[in-house]
């Protein structure tokens, strides 16, 4: 069955009120729920088209509730179109959960997003306390965007560099994402940004390898970030970390297809970049362009420091270890600058499988902010085409060797 709501206030309150038919299922909060007897025009919600949805949202979470839990239930076999909205926080309730058991899907084309932000579909900003799960989907139906792409489609007339990423996260401090799948976003799947204190768990995060910038996660100026338990494979990096992020923790993810799982690129712009304590542990990446990757702006300035890539497993990676600290979007094209964000104290440990090129392991350093303090330590990587040799390749990379290392390091 679908059903297709087309109004951003129709939508969000048809939520609702399938949350109070079901309120009485739901396993957890079910006194508070119980009190709650919600009826869609509760909700200030008018199916006139017109209504800003966000009204009805902010009185969802202004509202009052006995234990603090609010909980919004889409239904399962059941598919909802929703057009672009945002829960505006913050909200009174300690907790907003939504269960999402059911379909999301996004209008189709571009054509359909005429009058729409096209630059987001799904926001959530200043929702502390956030907490999406469920055996549910949600569907970009990113098609429509990825066949006029301008990086794909440079000649095609009315090309679009914008697209809409799937759910944006913005200040939501202590929320979580869990079990959920996402389908064919149109651009990332899951952006967090500007915030402290995020889990992603046991998300599957599935588009084409041909899909234009499908990042899986993206993050960025935020702090305190899990993710776990997930399996990704788009178009582009499974996992992006971007400026000033700290303590960040990726661990027991399937990655590919796609480009890897990347910090950067960073420094753009010529900003100040920091970026701390980052860790990726127990990930496989299966014929992926990238595997641990870190690559920087030249005009970047600032630093990337504390990097741990542990136990991971390559099978046929181009570049599986690679940094690129002359990143430039076509390759040769930029001059080398005496800026550069400076990296230091990386550690690659416990890594092995195959390359699919020569060079397994690429420490491209800027000629002028050198890599220090990297390490090396128990690699074992090998051509994934039988009889041919791997090596390693570095510019003004420094730092030592702890055990096997094949290939030799070139520090
Ligand atoms: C959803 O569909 C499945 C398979 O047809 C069925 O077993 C299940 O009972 C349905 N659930 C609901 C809530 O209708
Ligand atoms: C892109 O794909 C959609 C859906 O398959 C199709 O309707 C549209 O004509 C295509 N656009 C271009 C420019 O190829
Ligand atoms: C995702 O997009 C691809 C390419 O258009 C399509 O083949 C696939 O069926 C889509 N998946 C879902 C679940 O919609
Ligand atoms: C390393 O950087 C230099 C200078 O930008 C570039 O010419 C070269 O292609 C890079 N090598 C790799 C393997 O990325």
């Amino acid at each position: 069955m679908v059903v297709s709501l087309h109004l951003q206030v129709t939508s969000f309150a048809f939520f609702v009120l399938i949350l109070c038919l079901y309120c009485s299922n739901i396993v957890y909060n079910v006194v508070a729920m119980k009190s709650e007897v919600v009826d869609v025009s509760d909700f200030g919600a008018v199916g006139d088209g017109t209504a800003d949805s966000s009204k009805a949202w902010n009185f969802v979470c202004s509202r009052e509730i006995e234990n603090g839990v609010r909980v919004i239930f889409v239904p399962e076999n059941q598919t909802f179109l929703l057009h672009p909205v945002t829960f505006n926080g913050p909200c009174k309730a300690k907790e907003i959960k939504f269960l999402i058991m059911g379909r999301i899907i996004s209008p189709v084309s571009p054509k359909t997003w005429e009058g729409l932000d096209q630059a987001k579909w799904l926001t959530f900003y200043k929702v502390s306390g956030l907490k999406i799960k469920g055996s549910g989907e949600i569907n970009g139906r990113g098609w429509g965007w990825w066949n006029q792409s301008c990086r794909d489609h440079p000649r095609l007339e009315g090309c679009t560099s914008l697209a809409p990423t799937a759910m944006i996260f913005e200040s939501c401090k202590t929320s979580s994402l869990s079990q959920v799948r996402l389908i064919n976003s149109s651009q990332t799947h899951v952006l967090i940004r500007g915030t402290d204190g995020f889990i992603v768990d046991h998300v599957k995060i599935t588009a084409p390898e041909t899909s234009p910038n499908t990042d899986g996660i993206h993050i960025s100026s935020a702090s305190n970030i899990f993710i776990r338990n997930s399996i990704i494979g788009t178009g582009d990096d499974c996992v992006s970390i971007g400026d000033h992020t700290t303590n960040i923790h990726i661990s027991h993810v399937k990655c590919g297809p796609g480009h890897g799982i990347s910090i950067g690129s960073l420094g753009r712009s010529g900003n100040f970049v920091q970026v701390q304590n980052i860790r990726v542990n127990t990930v496989t990446f299966k014929g992926t362009t990238n595997g641990a990757r870190i690559k920087t702006w030249q005009v970047g300035k600032g630093y990337v420091r504390g990097v741990m890539f542990e136990n991971l497993f390559f099978n046929s990676v181009k570049n599986p270890i690679i940094i690129d600290q002359n990143y430039c979007n076509v390759r040769g094209a930029c001059k080398e600058l005496e800026t550069g964000v400076q990296i230091r104290d990386v550690v690659y440990r416990n890594l092995w499988g195959t390359s699919s090129t020569e060079v397994a392991i690429t420490l491209n350093c800027s000629r002028s902010v050198s890599c220090t303090g990297l390490l090396l330590q128990s690699i074992m990587l090998k051509s994934s085409i039988t009889g041919k040799n791997v090596r390693s390749s570095c510019i003004n990379a420094h730092g030592a060797a702890i055990g096997v290392v094949q290939p030799a390091p070139c520090f």
